[in-house]
């Protein structure tokens, strides 16, 4: 293969296409609600050190991967490291597998809410105003063919557009409407913060309590980032290998986990100031948005607009990122089980629905539990806090030790630019993110099956 890969249109778009995979439910949905469950402002700070030690240098080999390799996750490191390196691109497939399968019931709930918040269902809004919120939710997860009916909804319309090409269509969106959302993330959080009752959210939030430290949570930090700036699963190796050759790799990554990271930040400040203020508790786990959101909207001027807006917007940033993980799975099968386009993007969207019903079911209990969790949550559970880890340590020991001289060469664009923090980035490869990630998976995987 031979021919000019293809390029993003312009800087700008490629910066708001790999925020559009990063920028998601990871940030809107699961931060919240992982926050709350590993004690607050503790995992915030956690999350921080996490995304700017490991997340940042991790996003910056994979890009330099997918920038040499010209490839898809396989394709690269079977290029730049033999055949033993491609297994983690391997991973990568299985793992963007399943998450698709549980990410599209999610994103099948922003759809639910969107058509709630204008009335189709009844009212989203009304209900949340008198304090209902939680039981909406609970009786929408317990009505297991809306969540059927929503997740194949989803995943047709992924299928519909990779079967279409990607290219043009979600640079061009994500243009659009990742700005847009940003904006009335900000608006929500001048409401959220203003709430009276407010403070105790606030405090939560940003007051850290050491004492809730936990190998566990550490753990859940890691796989948050990788989750939220879609690493571990070579997705941004592909971003990577639609880079020009003059990109800087190191700002290009810093630019995109900035983004990530302030959206899942002001997600947080809007969905602990309004949880406590309405009495929802901050560890209600997987709902959490869901319930708090609608409780706000309901106390907003003009609250339906920006219901409806809002959950539009979110379910296009979940679509934008299903997007990008069904690419990965049909690319997976175009590349290494020899499927054309067509077929593949049929046999993936159709395995991974199937996978996904269990998920849909699990939340209304109509699926029994697995290791004492939800179906929905043991997937989540799995893939975070077990498999991405694991990518995660192969990843860095790949660009740290192996491919050394192949990864200046792509951070510095050959000598053009100079990348004063390279010594630090190769430290980090070498030694911090393996070991760091290595010892807290241990530990965490000791507490949780060794220690009775
Ligand atoms: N990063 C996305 C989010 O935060 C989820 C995702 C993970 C997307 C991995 C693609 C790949 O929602």
């Amino acid at each position: 293969m031979s021919e000019k890969r293809e390029q993003w249109g312009s800087k700008f778009g490629m910066l708001m296409a790999a925020a559009g995979s990063a920028i998601g439910l990871g940030n809107i949905w699961r931060f919240p609600y992982i926050t709350g469950k590993y004690g607050g402002a503790v995992f915030v700070l956690t999350y921080l050190i996490v995304v700017c030690l490991i997340g940042l240098s991790l996003m910056m080999a994979e890009q330099a991967i997918g920038r040499a390799g010209k490839s898809d996750a396989v394709g690269s490191l079977l290029k730049l490291g033999g055949k033993k390196w491609s297994i983690v691109g391997w991973m990568g497939f299985i793992v963007a597998f399943i998450i698709l399968s549980y990410y599209a019931v999610i994103a099948g709930w922003t759809l639910a809410y969107f058509c709630a918040s204008v009335d189709v269902f009844g009212s989203l809004l009304q209900g949340a105003a008198q304090g209902k919120a939680a039981d909406l939710f609970g009786s929408f997860v317990a009505n297991q063919y809306y969540c059927i009916a929503f997740l194949l909804t989803v995943m047709f319309v992924t299928a519909t557009i990779v079967y279409r090409g990607i290219a043009k269509g979600v640079e061009a969106s994500c243009k659009i409407l990742m700005p847009t959302l940003f904006v009335i993330l900000l608006m929500l959080v001048v409401r959220a913060v203003t709430l009276p009752g407010a403070s105790k959210g606030i405090s939560f939030y940003l007051k850290p309590d050491f004492a809730k430290l936990t190998a566990e949570g550490i753990l859940a930090a890691i796989g948050q980032a990788f989750y939220s700036l879609s690493l571990a699963m070579g997705i941004m190796i592909v971003y990577g290998s639609y880079f020009t050759e003059d990109t800087s790799i190191p700002r290009s990554a810093c630019t995109i986990s900035l983004l990530d990271t302030s959206v899942a930040f002001l997600a947080g400040l809007v969905i602990f100031p309004s949880a406590l203020a309405f009495g929802i508790e901050p560890n209600a786990g997987v709902a959490l948005t869901f319930i708090t959101l609608p409780s706000v909207f309901a106390q907003m001027p003009a609250g339906m607009l920006f219901s409806a807006g809002f959950f539009m917007l979110l379910f296009i940033a979940a679509l934008t990122s299903c997007i990008s993980l069904f690419e990965v799975a049909v690319a997976f099968g175009i590349d290494h089980l020899g499927f054309e386009r067509k077929k593949s993007t049929v046999v993936m969207a159709i395995l991974i629905t199937l996978l996904g019903i269990p998920s849909a079911l699990s939340v209304g209990g109509h699926f029994p539990k697995i290791c004492g969790m939800d179906c929905l949550d043991f997937f989540d559970y799995v893939t975070n806090n077990l498999i991405m880890p694991i990518g995660g340590i192969l990843l860095t020991i790949f660009a740290g030790w192996v491919w050394t001289e192949g990864a200046k060469a792509e951070l510095t664009n050959h000598g053009k630019y100079d990348f004063k923090l390279y010594k630090v980035w190769l430290f980090i490869c070498r030694i911090v993110a393996p070991i760091a990630i290595f010892v807290i998976l241990a530990a965490d995987i000791y507490g949780k099956f060794f220690k009775k």
